[in-house]
């Protein structure tokens, strides 16, 4: 049984602006796996290899082959309830925003539109050398994809040892400084600068609710750890805020 204390949902009944911060947490219960925690991502990938433009540079066949994979997991799944209650929020709260970290897409397929994401969106592509975007899909089975430039076209998603996209960046730091109500969910809070969300909005005055099925980093400052699934935990906030 998920108990939800009253006065959280009094909080988003009298709030003026809500922020949710959201990390691959809230898409595990899609199937789709996370980074770190114990079948995480990285535990048997090697993120430089994968995840960075010297890997990029050193073997695009194979970066290229790991996002083909991952869209195609992408493709696979679906929203689950806590992306649906997430969307469902920015329709009942006046100002919501949703900042990710997520490149899935799938908070975009449950119906969220006011989103910032930070680290882009597997769906897009992008040049490496001119910044060109490409809409259309890529697939391998035509080789590895090359811009009208010459320069080669790499998934619009930010590796690390990057910087983030500058006005996803900016508008998330000005939406925590602005805050009242910030929900840190399904994140391990250590990949900066989006780590730094809440703690600058706590600073700020934000009362801070985390959702993880563990503690964080970030569990000794918050208001209020929810500890359980996203997927489960969201939709009776949504339930008991109707
Ligand atoms: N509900 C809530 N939280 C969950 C659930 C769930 N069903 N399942 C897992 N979690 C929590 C884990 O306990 C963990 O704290 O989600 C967190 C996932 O942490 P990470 O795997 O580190 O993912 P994230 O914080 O999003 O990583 C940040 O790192 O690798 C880079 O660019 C990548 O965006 C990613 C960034």
């Amino acid at each position: 049984m998920i108990n939800i204390p009253e006065q959280l949902i009094a909080r988003l009944k009298n709030a003026s602006k809500v922020v949710a911060s959201t990390g691959a947490g809230v898409s595990a219960e899609s199937g789709v796996p996370t980074f770190r925690g114990q079948d995480g991502i990285w535990n048997k990938m090697n993120p430089e290899e994968l995840a960075s433009v010297d890997g990029f540079m050193a073997n695009p066949q194979l970066v290229w082959e790991w996002y083909q994979y991952r869209r195609d997991l992408m493709d696979k799944v679906e929203p689950n309830p806590g992306h649906k209650a997430l969307a469902d929020l920015e329709k009942m709260v006046s100002d919501f925003t949703l900042i990710t970290q997520n490149v899935d897409n799938l908070h975009r397929r449950a119906g969220s539109s006011r989103i910032l994401e930070l680290h882009g969106n597997v769906t897009r592509n992008k040049c490496l050398a001119c910044d060109k975007p490409y809409a259309e899909e890529i697939r391998l089975d035509k080789g590895l994809p090359y811009c009208s430039c010459g320069g080669m076209i790499r998934p619009d998603v930010v590796w690390f040892g990057e910087m983030l996209p500058e006005r996803e960046i900016r508008a998330a730091f000005a939406a925590a400084e602005e805050a009242d109500l910030f929900f840190s969910i399904g994140t391990s809070t250590l990949v900066q600068p989006a780590a730094a969300l809440p703690f600058l909005a706590r600073r700020n005055g934000a009362y801070v609710v985390e959702i993880n099925i563990e503690p964080t980093g970030l569990t000794t400052i918050s208001d209020l750890f929810l500890q359980g699934k996203s997927g489960e935990i969201l939709p009776e906030i949504v339930r008991l805020l109707r």
